[in-house]
């Protein structure tokens, strides 16, 4: 696996090493409180089941090559819900690291949690920290779980570490700023999958997602699967991907300066 560091390329770069593969893909599991409704069920059996939907997902992605994927598992917005919703929705974290992290763990998934720990229980604190340092030296692949985040906290967030380091105005710069965003050790996702039928970021990686292939599919999270992941990814391989620049083909004669 790539170091652990930010990964900058050049926009001619990206363009030249544009590859069919995404070596990061993002996706916002939405549509669970759906799928449950659909079934005359609560709203927290569809995050139930979008759980065992994720685990599946990882081990899809692992297999496939792809060497990080980043999900949306509870927005700093979502704590607007109903209060069981929410208490259901922090339980099921608990549920999760204790039924899915031994196996995780075995077959290489590094676990990484991004978002504002600060406001989580003691509880829920505690189970990402357990995931974490269980998984720290697996390297197959890095399941980085979004919870309590928010594009927006995190620019603040780079900003204030930034004020803190004493960097001066002229010092706050893309790269300075992006060393300090939450996902500095992982290169910008390539690909971004929104399920659940919205088009719509909901602020997730905003400043990571400036350039991510955006997909956005009707299928509810926890229908999610292996064929939806290789639409997604054929998908991916017929975008032209330019970073702002232009393709040249190789009988176009190029001029130089
Ligand atoms: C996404 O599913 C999971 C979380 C936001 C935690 P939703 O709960 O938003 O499902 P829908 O959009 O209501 O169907
Ligand atoms: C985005 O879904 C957040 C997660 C999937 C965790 P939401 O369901 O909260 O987004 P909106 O409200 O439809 O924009
Ligand atoms: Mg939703």
């Amino acid at each position: 696996m790539k170091a652990d560091k930010p990964v900058h390329l050049s926009p001619r770069a990206a363009v030249e090493g544009q590859t069919a593969i995404p070596r990061h893909i993002a996706i916002v599991m939405d549509g669970n409180g759906r799928w449950a409704k659909k079934r005359f069920m609560p709203r927290v059996v569809g995050h139930g089941q979008g759980v065992d939907t994720l685990v599946k997902t990882v081990l899809a992605c692992a297999d496939r090559g792809i060497e990080y994927l980043t999900v949306f598992a509870f927005s700093s917005e979502n704590w607007k819900r109903p209060s069981d919703e929410v208490s259901g929705l922090m339980g099921l974290v608990l549920v999760a690291v204790s039924k899915h992290l031994t196996k995780l763990a075995s077959v290489g998934v590094r676990i990484r949690i991004v978002g504002d720990r600060s406001q989580v229980s003691d509880k829920v604190r505690g189970a990402w920290l357990e995931a974490e340092s269980r998984t720290e030296h697996n390297s197959r692949i890095t399941l980085s779980v979004a919870f309590n985040y928010g594009g927006r906290w995190d620019v603040i967030q780079a900003c204030q570490q930034a004020v803190k380091d004493g960097l001066t105005a002229d010092q706050i710069t893309e790269d300075s700023l992006a060393s300090r965003m939450a996902m500095s050790y992982a290169p910008d996702p390539d690909l971004f999958i929104r399920t659940g039928g919205e088009t719509r970021i909901s602020n997730f990686l905003l400043w990571q997602s400036a350039y991510s292939e955006l997909v956005f599919t009707d299928c509810l999270w926890p229908e999610f699967g292996e064929a939806e992941l290789d639409h997604a990814l054929a998908e991916f391989a017929r975008r032209d991907r330019r970073f702002g620049g232009v393709k040249v083909s190789a009988d176009e004669p190029t001029h130089s300066a």
